[in-house]
Order: structure tokens, then C-alpha cells, then sequence
């Protein structure tokens, strides 16, 4: 066979093989043989599933799965409450001439900062107090806010004896939960914004008793070799940017 006719034959054979496998795309695209990606063989949520003997296609997280970033395993600074805090010392409560829930003593709740109390907190503090407490607990905790001047439920003050020697504990409790006639505000302040307002709150309460025993003393500060908690960290984008928003 010749140069020139063993070339020839080798184009005809490539030539057929693309062709072949042109026709093979279009019969597979005509025949819908191709699964689209808004079309996949998936679960939607809670659908039946034969494949497991429960009957389920949703299945359970293996145990002591915990959401990345989410271990929260430093309990003063995700709930400011001691460890194992005793439910059988909670103070009991009573309802004041305003209607206000008010209790005295604070068993289970941390009198310590589990963060570094630095200027940036409370300056990040003072920030989130003026989008979230101020209409109400007014601009230096006087409770006479705004909301509170049109006829909402007057708050206490922050600067009494009973507020004052409430511990940190205490202030970082009553904005993750809620107290009373007051709603939560865990589910859109981060901890570490919550940790930063009773900062700022326990400065309101120093500068107008600045002789008082007030400290600012945190277990985490670098000198007592404390740890330093998981997230303590302010985070800086978010106050740059998120002004008013729900974090
Ligand atoms: C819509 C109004 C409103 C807002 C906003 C508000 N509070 Fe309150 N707060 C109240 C009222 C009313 C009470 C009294 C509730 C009661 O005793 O029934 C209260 C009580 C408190 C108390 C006293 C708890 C005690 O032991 O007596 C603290 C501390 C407090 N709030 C902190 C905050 C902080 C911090 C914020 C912002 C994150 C905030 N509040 C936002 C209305 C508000």
C-alpha cells in the first residue's frame, strides 16, 4: 500500500468516527437519554424512601455531629452561666409596682468577663446598645427610651443597688433570653455583641459611680493566663458594614 492511500484511509477512519459519535449525541439528545441538572435522581425533603428499612430518606446526623463553627463548648461565653449551674438555687422572682420581674441574687450567673475587655469591645458595645436597647433602656440606661416615652413598659434603670451588683452573668442572660416583658435577642446579636454590651452597660453604670466596686475583670485577659475563649473575637467586617442588620 502506498504512503498516500495508507493516509486516505486513515482519514476516512477518523471521519467515520466523528460522525459516529455526532449521531450518537443526537440520538441520545433526542431520545432524552441526557439527565438535565434541574432533573436528578434526588430525595426532596422528607419523601419516602424504600431504600432504607425506616422507611426514611432523610437520615439522622451521626451522633455528636455538631455544625462546623457551631461546638459553642465554652459555656460562660455561649450562656454566662457557671458550669453545672444548680436549677435548685435559681432566685425566685417578684413583680414590682411597674409590673417589672425583678430578682435579687444570681446563683448561677458568671461575675466575670470570658472575654478580654478591651476599648473596641465596649466601643463595638456602646455601637450595638444604640441599635438595639436605646429606644427602650434610652441613651444612658435610664430606661426612657424612646418607645418607652410613647407607652411602651418602662424598663428599670441600670444605675439602682440591685442592677449595679447584678453580675455580668446576669446582663449577657437577659439579652440571649429575653426578661419578662422584654423579648430575646440571642437569635440576632452573636455572642460576642452581647458580651460587648453589658460592657458597655457596666461602663454606663461606672461613670456614673466611678467610686463604686464596679470591676471590669475578665478570666480571659492575657495576664491571668486564662483561656481565651472560642470566639471572642469582634468580628470587624460586621461593623463596618452591617449597621441595623440582624447581626
Ligand atoms: C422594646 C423595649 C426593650 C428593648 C429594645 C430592650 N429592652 Fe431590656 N427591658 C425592657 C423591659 C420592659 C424590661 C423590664 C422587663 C420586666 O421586668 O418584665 C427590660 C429589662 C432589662 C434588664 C433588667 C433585667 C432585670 O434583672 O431587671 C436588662 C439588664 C435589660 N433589659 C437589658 C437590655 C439590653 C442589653 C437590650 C439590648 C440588647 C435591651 N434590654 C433591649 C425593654 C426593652
Amino acid at each position: 500500500m502506498s504512503l498516500n492511500k495508507r493516509n486516505e484511509r486513515r482519514l476516512y477512519l477518523r471521519f467515520a468516527l466523528i460522525l459516529a459519535a455526532v449521531c450518537g449525541l443526537l440520538l441520545t439528545e433526542a431520545c432524552g437519554v441526557r439527565s438535565d441538572m434541574q432533573d436528578q435522581p434526588r430525595y426532596d425533603a422528607y419523601e419516602k424512601s424504600d431504600f432504607f428499612s425506616d422507611g426514611r430518606s432523610s437520615r439522622d446526623y451521626p451522633e455528636g455531629t455538631v455544625a462546623r463553627g457551631h461546638l459553642e463548648d465554652n459555656k460562660a461565653f455561649f450562656t454566662g452561666k457557671i458550669d453545672n449551674p444548680d436549677p435548685n438555687a435559681q432566685a425566685a422572682t417578684s413583680t414590682d409596682a411597674n409590673g417589672n420581674t425583678v430578682v435579687a441574687s444570681f446563683p448561677n450567673a458568671i461575675t466575670e468577663f470570658p472575654l478580654p475587655v478591651t476599648k473596641e469591645l465596649i466601643d463595638r458595645g456602646e455601637d450595638r446598645y444604640k441599635i438595639y436597647c436605646m429606644v427602650c433602656h434610652g441613651q444612658f440606661g435610664d430606661g426612657d427610651g424612646m418607645v418607652v416615652r410613647r407607652g411602651f413598659p418602662q424598663p428599670p434603670t441600670y444605675h439602682d443597688d440591685r442592677l449595679r451588683n447584678a453580675p455580668v452573668g446576669h446582663f449577657f442572660d437577659v439579652i440571649t433570653n429575653g426578661w419578662g416583658k422584654m423579648n430575646p435577642y440571642g437569635y440576632q446579636v452573636q455572642a460576642a455583641d452581647r458580651w460587648a454590651i453589658v460592657a458597655y452597660i457596666r461602663t454606663l453604670q461606672l461613670s456614673r459611680n466611678p467610686d463604686s466596686n464596679l470591676k471590669m475583670t475578665s478570666t480571659a485577659n492575657s495576664n491571668t493566663g486564662a483561656p481565651v475563649p472560642a470566639k471572642p473575637e469582634i468580628p470587624a467586617a460586621n461593623a463596618a458594614t452591617n449597621r441595623g442588620g440582624t447581626r
